[in-house]
């Protein structure tokens, strides 16, 4: 990663951080507790469409890191990866961390072991997006180093954090 997109990543991660506590905040100020289901429904919603993109975003590495730099194959995915990240996994992700962060107060008050295991795999999937937002910089930049077999890796772990967070939220293990 070079300096500035360094940098430009880290102000637009701020920017996330400070878009979702100040949504949050205005949920609470509308005072929506008589719509919880709803509220849960669009949550459930939009989780469907930032795992969708979580799912299908290494994918398209996998066959983008085999592809000739320059190809029309190769532009073609970048606008591919381009366009799955700015205009679904992105606004996606804002709006499950605000509803979810809502619900778990507005219903839980923010307790119970399945609430804290659920927001920690949350953060892990989180940071999984991080990681692959930087990718689909690198390579619209023709500058990713990584192998094919390296991607199809990266693939199973949304997956695997899926199964368990729907366990967590629907069972209520613990
Ligand atoms: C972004 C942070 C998230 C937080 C803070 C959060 C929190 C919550 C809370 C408190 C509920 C309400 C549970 C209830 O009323 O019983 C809920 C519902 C749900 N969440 Fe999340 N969630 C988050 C992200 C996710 C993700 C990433 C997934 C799936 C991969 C997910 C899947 C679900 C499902 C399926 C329900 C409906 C459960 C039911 O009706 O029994 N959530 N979430």
């Amino acid at each position: 990663m070079t300096k500035d997109s360094g940098r430009t990543a880290a102000i637009r991660a701020v920017a996330a951080l400070g878009l979702t506590a100040a949504l949050v905040g205005l949920l609470f100020w509308l005072d929506l507790a008589a719509y919880y289901d709803w509220i849960k429904a669009v949550h459930v919603i939009a989780v469907i469409a930032w795992m969708a993109g979580m799912l299908y975003l290494p994918r398209l590495f996998v066959y983008h890191a085999d592809a000739q730099i320059g190809s029309d194959k190769s532009e073609t995915f970048k606008v591919m990866e381009r366009r799955l990240l700015n205009a679904i996994i992105n606004p996606a992700m804002l709006v499950a961390w605000v509803l979810g962060l809502w619900l778990a107060w507005e219903g839980f008050g923010f307790s119970g072991g399945w609430l804290h295991a659920k927001i920690a795999a949350v953060l892990v999937l989180s940071g999984i997006h991080g990681y692959l937002s930087g990718a689909t910089r690198k390579f619209a930049q023709d500058r990713n180093t990584k192998p094919a077999r390296h991607w199809r890796i990266v693939n199973e772990v949304p997956t695997v954090l899926m199964i368990v967070i729907v366990v967590l939220v629907i069972v209520k293990p613990f």
